[in-house]
């Protein structure tokens, strides 16, 4: 049996009421504005009282999205803005955008597929959000980090047939590092999806097959996501999570960030955190060096790429009075990087589970990976892991893509058996053209 293209516009056409509420039909702007100037990303009043979850605002993305030159295998596009909770557990929203496959594929037993990719957006400017970020930073090549374009992967699952959402997992603030906030947004696109799906498509949540993937940065709100589902989402059923060059504990990778092609993130995670904590505000605008704050945190103003070039091997905790102790020996700091920017804290994933990591991983060793491994296991075995022995963090994100598409597609077409103990491997896999 397979689901074509006329059978689900068929769907479409029955549920056209809903439809012509919930899917417009053409795009609201012929251009994207940025999330900080567009007056979309702002939530309806009374929405904090409605269900995690809920859709509260919806609309064709903005301009030739799903043009030849951009997304070329989705046919259409949405942004939905849907209700979440922040890391402090609070009523919070976020965005997401939902690809529509050109063919839609379907699973022996009649599922669609619904991959959530998590991108690597890293950044505490809300203008880097994926739905925004998607038309700009994260569709080029960054040779210089020898860094492809994320949303070529996006391209490729659509042609499998999946349907995929990126959600702005970092929320309205772009707190990024808040891993409560990034595991809480992901959960709850899935939901936003999953209702949308129920009310246009008349399809139930049962035959959608929901899988996350994202790698570094990206890895995080997937696995975030993995642990927290058993206690914020227990109605959900994800079918599995695949996380790449996992970035396991904020603190070990902050000291990895410094001083090298990536000291941005350093900058960026500590004004996400920032912006998510009022406490960590006041704290480290008082430790900030003077004479140098105003360039620190005016990187609230610096998009990815921006904020990468800028801060360039920059040794960034010379910015602070007291140097790296400052962001490391506070009670205020402790506090939050304990709670809110470490994996392993938060529950064991049930679902099925993926790692691909370098072993010579730069940024996130290679042994904490092992750890978390090791510590999910033993409740829950269902893990294939593999280390890659060549190239470090950026490699892995070209090494590990055909090994995560290859289980991705186990898991969608169901063919994917549940391990009865963990698989780790040592595997070679070069492929990237930048391993030294
Ligand atoms: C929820 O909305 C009400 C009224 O709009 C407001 O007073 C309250 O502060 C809001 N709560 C949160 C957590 O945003
Ligand atoms: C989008 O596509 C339409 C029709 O194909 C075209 O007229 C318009 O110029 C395009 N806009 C951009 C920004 O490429
Ligand atoms: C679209 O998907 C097909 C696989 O079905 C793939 O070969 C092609 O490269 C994809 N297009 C883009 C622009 O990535
Ligand atoms: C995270 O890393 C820091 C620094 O390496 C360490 O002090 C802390 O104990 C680690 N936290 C966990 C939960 O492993
Ligand atoms: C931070 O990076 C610089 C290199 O830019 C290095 O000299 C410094 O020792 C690093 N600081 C710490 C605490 O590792
Ligand atoms: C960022 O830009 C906005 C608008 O231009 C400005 O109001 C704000 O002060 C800037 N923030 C920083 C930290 O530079
Ligand atoms: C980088 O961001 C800064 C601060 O917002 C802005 O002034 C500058 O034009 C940006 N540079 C580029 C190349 O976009
Ligand atoms: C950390 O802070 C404590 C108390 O505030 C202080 O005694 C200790 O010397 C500090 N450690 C470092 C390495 O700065
Ligand atoms: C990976 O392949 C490239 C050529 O494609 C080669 O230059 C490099 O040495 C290889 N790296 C390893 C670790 O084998
Ligand atoms: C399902 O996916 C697996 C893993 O990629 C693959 O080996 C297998 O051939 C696929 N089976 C079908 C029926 O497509
Ligand atoms: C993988 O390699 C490491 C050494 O890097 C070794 O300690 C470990 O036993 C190997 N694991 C497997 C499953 O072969």
């Amino acid at each position: 049996m397979h689901l074509s293209r006329s059978l689900l516009s068929l769907h479409l056409v029955a549920a056209a009421a809903a439809a012509a509420v919930l899917l417009p039909t053409s795009p609201s702007l012929s251009q994207p504005i940025p999330p900080s100037q567009d007056a979309w990303y702002t939530a309806p009043s009374g929405w904090n009282g409605s269900a995690p979850g809920t859709i509260l605002r919806i609309r064709q993305a903005p301009g030739n999205l799903t043009s030849e030159a951009q997304i070329a295998n989705a046919s259409a596009a949405y942004n939905i803005l849907y209700r979440t909770t922040d890391s402090h557990f609070q009523p919070s929203w976020a965005v997401t955008t939902l690809f529509i496959p050109k063919t839609e594929y379907l699973s022996p037993s009649g599922r669609l597929a619904l991959l959530s990719f998590q991108f690597a957006y890293d950044s505490a400017d809300v203008d880097s959000s994926p739905s925004y970020g998607i038309y700009n930073d994260l569709a080029v090549t960054v040779p210089s980090l020898g860094v492809p374009s994320q949303t070529a992967t996006i391209n490729l699952a659509l042609g499998n047939g999946w349907f995929v959402q990126t959600p702005d997992f970092e929320g309205p603030q772009a707190a990024f590092g808040a891993v409560v906030q990034e595991g809480h947004a992901t959960l709850d696109a899935q939901r936003a999806v999953l209702s949308l799906a129920k009310t246009v498509l008349a399809v139930e949540p049962d035959k959608v097959t929901v899988a996350l993937w994202g790698y570094s940065g990206g890895s995080v709100a997937t696995a975030a996501a993995a642990e927290l589902q058993v206690q914020y989402a227990p109605e959900l059923t994800l079918a599995g999570a695949a996380s790449g060059g996992l970035v396991t504990n904020l603190s070990t990778t902050l000291d990895g960030f410094n001083g090298s092609a990536i000291a941005g993130d350093l900058v960026s995670s500590v004004l996400g955190l920032m912006a998510e904590y009022p406490a960590a505000d006041a704290y480290i605008r008082s430790r900030l060096v003077p004479a140098t704050a105003a360039k620190f945190l005016g990187t609230y103003n610096r998009t990815l790429l921006n904020a990468t070039a800028y801060w360039d091997n920059v040794d960034v905790y010379s910015y602070f009075i007291g140097g790296r102790e400052d962001l490391f020996n506070s009670s205020v700091m402790k506090k939050i990087f304990a709670y809110d920017t470490v994996l392993g804290v938060y529950g064991v994933p049930t679902t099925p589970l993926y790692f691909y990591k370098a072993v010579g991983d730069e940024y996130c060793p290679v042994r904490e990976t092992d750890a978390l491994v090791n510590q999910y296991s033993a409740t829950n075995p269902d893990i294939t892991y593999q280390r890659n022995t060549v190239g470090g963090h950026v490699d892995e994100l070209i090494n590990g893509q055909p090994g995560a598409f290859e289980w991705l597609w186990g898991i969608f077409n169901e063919s994917h058996i549940p391990l009865a103990a963990c698989s780790i491997q040592n595997v070679t896999v070069n492929i990237s053209s930048t391993n030294s």
